[in-house]
């Protein structure tokens, strides 16, 4: 199971955003948060900015959508350059659909869970996805302290995907730090999103090399 290290864009200096993309070139996805002031109580950037990240840098954008309706919005995602894209389970209406038209289009389809969702519902649904995202803090906000009670949910839903023989990718995101990321890694994830552990470090590159080399272990 290779380890990704996805920084979060949101713990950056939004005033110098191209700078700071370019700033962690040995990520392997660049994770932009995409939030409406709906499905969460904060309001982030959409697809004028994602479209001129991805000029900006040549990692690949990872957008998570924390938005209403994303049945609606997310597809102008994949035309503004993301390389995956997650909606959110409790958002979507028609989270199949959603799927097949996200990859379609030529992305990473991803779902994410809320922490009070269960994965147990969905479990018919991990076929069509290339990569579930299980919140590791309730979203809207970096920096948050990372939920501990979210381990036996990343250790679930590893044993499901093995019990249906997927290739999908298992990310975690939400206070992953250098003192929470071998945790998770041994619960089972593979793909690490981390904001304020890196953007909120002197050295972003180090403290990607840092984790990754946490994650490996
Ligand atoms: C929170 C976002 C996260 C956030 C993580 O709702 O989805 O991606 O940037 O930030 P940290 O790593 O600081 O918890
Ligand atoms: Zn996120």
């Amino acid at each position: 199971m290779a380890v990704q290290i996805n920084p979060s864009i949101l713990s950056a200096d939004f005033s110098r955003l191209a700078e700071e993309a370019r700033a962690v070139e040995g990520a392997d996805w660049l994770h932009v948060d995409v939030m409406d002031n709906h499905f969460v109580p904060n309001l982030t950037l959409g697809v004028p900015v994602v479209e001129a990240l991805s000029r900006a840098t040549e990692t690949p954008l990872d957008c998570h959508l924390m938005i209403e309706d994303p049945d609606r919005w997310a597809p102008q995602y994949v035309e503004a350059g993301a390389g995956s894209v997650t909606f959110h389970a409790e958002a979507a209406a028609a989270p199949v659909r959603l799927a097949r038209e996200i990859r379609a289009k030529g992305a990473r389809a991803s779902m994410a869970l809320k922490p009070a969702s269960a994965i147990e519902p969905y479990e018919d649904l991990l076929p069509e996805l290339d990569m579930l995202l299980i919140m590791t803090v309730e979203p809207g906000f970096g920096g948050q302290s990372f939920l501990d009670i979210m381990l036996p949910k990343i250790r679930r839903t590893r044993e499901l995907i093995g019990k249906h023989g997927l290739e999908l990718w298992l990310q975690v995101d939400g206070g992953v730090s250098a003192s929470t990321i071998e945790r998770c890694a041994e619960a089972g994830a593979d793909v690490f999103v981390a904001g304020s552990a890196v953007y909120g470090t002197d050295n972003p590159e180090a403290a990607v090399r840092m984790l990754r080399h946490q994650a490996e272990e």
